[in-house]
């Protein structure tokens, strides 16, 4: 902008100075302390389906799923991996790049009597969000489970949800997966030695958690309500946290009912008969007292292209889609798996984010196809979280390498217009973004690039020359912010290589 002969311009506490062609020139510093900590998450941008920032940057994550999967339902502060989520936790995230958590928050910790939340629970998942904010770490809110109830051997639920009179005896858990039901304690609980028996993934299948889904679809006894109500609840908790990438209304949720309607194991069908009832309900709740946040949704974990009719509320610009790879169930590539999503993001009008993906050490093959997996989300665009943080540790509790290599990528965390592409390469360390800048956003691009990626610190090249303005936000991030005389539209590309 022009200095005009009024002081006007200068009465913001931003310090402005003047560059060789009298324009105003733009102010790392000043920036930052005008717009200090995490920026809040926007709306999806749905001409790219990209998430924004409240400044209008297209956002994206490189994280992991940190979550406690069973009493007291969350991780110890004292560093212990993989039983923890404390400082040293997100001190060692923060030197890998991370800047997304998938945070566990257990509907069992948060509501052990019915009607009743428990405020200690809920007080300590806010601390550590507050945590991760104080590291530059972004928190999905994700109500978790695997095979829904501690009566089949998973978890997610509360106790009382699940009553044991809902199937008559020849068909309780874990019929038919094995033909006798097991013996269970005055609380309904199978033993930890029965349950260990058991292919948790095949649980799925048997009549009794088929029943208890369909009863949360169908909102028997005001379940799918109590649902709602506590993720009323969570909204209520968040509602004015900076750092909350979105609410994660649930995981992996089955197709419900399927001995009563064996069309849901149809791939797609669960989603728009049983989900998007469930997923309305709560999202009404959310916003209730929430209109911002985005809610990220999930279809059933084996759908190969979205069956939903409509995103949550029908809203595609605050909605998220959530979807995990792991192969099986998946039967083709990542790749394949990104075009899908896509497809979907544009008839739906929304995002969509790999929200667990394989991130543990296994044969070669694995390895191997983690990496294809990390170079292809860079190619379509995609943020990942990988699954899990527990399994970043060797015996030693230091990341694994290996693994920590795939954490410690270079990504653009925020992009001050445009993106075209970007590239991180894993054998040089170099990376590559292009992007055509939008002069309205005066909010920097942000490039994440990890000390334990670039310890001796990196060389940076941008085309053209001095299209962007150069800052270190901190030891790990470069900040470029669009030059006064760069034209709206410019197409520009920094590069970046490893000293
Ligand atoms: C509430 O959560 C706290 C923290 O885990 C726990 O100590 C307490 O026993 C819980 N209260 C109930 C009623 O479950
Ligand atoms: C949400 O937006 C609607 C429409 O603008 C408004 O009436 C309502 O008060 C807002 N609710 C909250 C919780 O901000
Ligand atoms: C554990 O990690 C450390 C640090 O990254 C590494 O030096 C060591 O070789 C690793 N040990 C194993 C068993 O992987
Ligand atoms: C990555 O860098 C290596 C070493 O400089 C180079 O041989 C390779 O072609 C690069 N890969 C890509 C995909 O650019």
């Amino acid at each position: 902008m022009k200095l005009s002969s009024t002081n006007t311009l200068l009465i913001s506490t931003v310090t402005v100075v003047l560059n060789s062609l009298g324009t105003v020139a733009v102010d790392p510093q000043g920036w930052y302390a005008a717009n200090p900590g995490l920026s809040k998450i926007g709306l999806v941008d749905q001409s790219i389906n990209q998430i924004t920032d409240v400044y209008g940057r297209i956002r994206f994550f490189h994280g992991t799923n940190v979550v406690m999967k069973s009493a007291p339902w969350y991780r110890s502060s004292n560093f212990d991996p993989p039983n923890s989520f404390g400082l040293q936790d997100v001190q060692n995230l923060q030197a890998l790049g991370v800047n997304v958590v998938r945070l566990g928050h257990h509907w069992a910790g948060a509501e052990p009597v019915r009607g009743q939340y428990n405020q200690t629970f809920l007080d300590i998942m806010k601390s550590q969000t507050q945590l991760a904010e104080a590291h530059g770490i972004y928190i999905l809110v994700d109500v978790h489970q695997d095979v829904l109830a501690g009566q089949f051997c998973g978890h997610g639920v509360p106790n009382w949800f699940v009553q044991s009179n809902w199937v008559p005896s020849y068909k309780k858990f874990p019929v038919p997966q094995k033909i006798i039901p097991f013996a269970t304690d005055s609380n309904g609980m199978p033993s930890a030695s029965d349950c260990g028996s058991l292919d948790w993934s095949v649980s799925y299948l048997t009549a009794a958690v088929c029943n208890a889904f369909g009863r949360l679809y169908n909102n028997y006894d005001n379940l799918g309500d109590s649902f709602a109500s506590y993720w009323k609840k969570l909204a209520q908790q968040y509602v004015t946290t900076n750092n909350i990438l979105g609410y994660n209304l649930l995981n992996e949720p089955w197709v419900g009912d399927s001995y009563a309607n064996p069309s849901l194991l149809v791939p797609g069908v669960a989603d728009h008969v049983n989900l998007e009832g469930l997923w309305n309900k709560a999202a009404t709740q959310i916003r209730t007292v929430d209109n911002n946040t985005l809610i990220f949704f999930e279809g059933t974990t084996y759908d190969i292209l979205s069956g939903f009719n409509n995103v949550p509320l029908g809203d595609g610009s605050r909605s998220v889609q959530s979807y995990h790879y792991y192969k099986p169930p998946q039967v083709g590539t990542i790749e394949d798996t990104f075009k899908n999503r896509i497809q979907d993001n544009q008839r739906l009008k929304t995002a969509s984010v790999l929200t667990e993906h394989t991130m543990w050490m296994g044969d070669s093959t694995q390895m191997t196809n983690i990496q294809f997996a990390v170079d292809k989300a860079d190619q379509y665009m995609m943020s990942w979280m990988g699954w899990a943080y527990e399994n970043l540790y060797n015996s030693t509790q230091q990341p694994y390498p290996e693994l920590a290599a795939f954490y410690s990528r270079a990504y653009p965390s925020a992009i001050a217009g445009t993106p075209t592409s970007f590239h991180f390469n894993s054998t040089d360390k170099s990376f590559a973004l292009v992007y055509k800048v939008k002069k309205a956003i005066t909010a920097p691009t942000e490039i994440v690039l990890p000390t334990y990626t670039y310890p001796q610190g990196y060389n940076v090249a941008v085309t053209p020359a001095n299209s962007l303005v150069q800052f270190v936000k901190d030891s790990g991030t470069l900040s470029l912010f669009t030059a006064d005389t760069t034209a709206d539209g410019q197409t520009v590309s920094v590069t970046i290589t490893k000293q």
